[in-house]
């Protein structure tokens, strides 16, 4: 029978944590500062930006927010980051993905200042985690990373394999599970013989974006079992890419959905701003 691995606690953790790190900053005078982009009327978005905006006010993080209309010029978008790149009262810029069809999300991202860029996409943030350099992490495959140790899970020599190959989940994960002294396999939907594969790891990291993708032929006896989807099950109901109760008795740790991964990612947001404001006050 598995341990359930609490993302909900484990992330209201680490908020508490960051409250006592921006109330030390306050008292230097300093304050961490967000700027958080929202271009067009996407629904899920909004949700997601009214979320971060809300965490941010909790731990002490000032929000500022920028609401654009649809129809916003590229060169518009540009111009804003560029104007909160020097500005020193702003240290992390967040651009809510996905933009609009007429705005190119690489030209955007790459325009973000490096040490601003708290989601850490940036290609000079991905490239310092390939080569082992201090920088920003994108935040979902970091979370993760603090959900294993707080759960006292062992990544040093442990076999893992990351199902996912995606720029803001699957690939990050592997560097930072290889950064663990994990050995990692990343697999994706062109891998043969996937159930094989998976079955041989001892830590399983599921992001494909299937529904109960992965069942328990899967999963090594005690295995280490983490989900990071988001999927509607058959009555709509929301569920993850892991068959959870199918898995429940062969895992030795698991993340529920909702509840694992999915609060863990606005944590780790929170936790780059209040980086940044430390690194920007030296
Ligand atoms: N859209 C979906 N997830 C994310 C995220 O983590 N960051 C940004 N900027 N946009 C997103």
């Amino acid at each position: 029978m598995a341990q359930i691995i609490d993302g909900k606690k484990i992330a209201a953790d680490i908020r508490n944590e960051l409250k006592e790190e921006t109330a030390r900053l306050a008292a230097e005078g300093k304050e961490a500062a967000l700027a958080v982009i929202l271009v067009g009327e996407n629904p899920a978005s909004k949700v997601y930006v009214r979320n971060k905006k809300n965490a941010c006010e909790e731990v002490g993080i000032k929000s500022l927010s920028y609401e654009l209309p649809e129809n916003t010029s590229q060169a518009e978008l540009l111009e804003l980051i560029d104007k909160l790149n020097h500005d020193d009262k702003c240290n992390g810029i967040l651009v809510q993905l996905p933009l609009p069809k007429h705005i190119d999300e690489d030209a955007v991202i790459n325009a973000i200042d490096p040490d601003k860029d708290v989601d850490g996409f940036h290609p000079v943030n991905v490239g310092k985690l390939s080569i082992g350099l201090e920088g920003f992490v994108s935040c979902t495959p970091s979370g993760i990373i603090q959900l294993l140790k707080r759960s006292g899970v062992e990544m040093d020599g442990k076999r893992a394999v990351v199902i996912g190959r995606s720029n803001i989940v699957g690939k990050p994960m592997a560097l930072l599970l290889l950064r663990e002294n994990a050995t990692v396999t990343v697999a994706h939907s062109h891998t043969n013989e996937l159930k094989e594969l998976c079955r041989q790891a001892d830590i399983l990291i599921v992001a494909i974006g299937r529904a109960k993708f992965v069942d328990h032929e899967y999963i090594k006896d005690g295995a280490v079992v983490i989900d990071v989807g988001m999927d509607r099950d058959e009555n709509g109901k929301l569920c993850g890419d892991v068959d959870y109760d199918d898995v429940f008795d062969k895992a030795s740790f698991i993340t529920p959905v909702p509840g694992g991964v999915g609060p863990m990612t606005i944590a780790m947001l929170l936790y780059n701003c209040v980086a940044s404001a430390k690194d920007q006050s030296r």
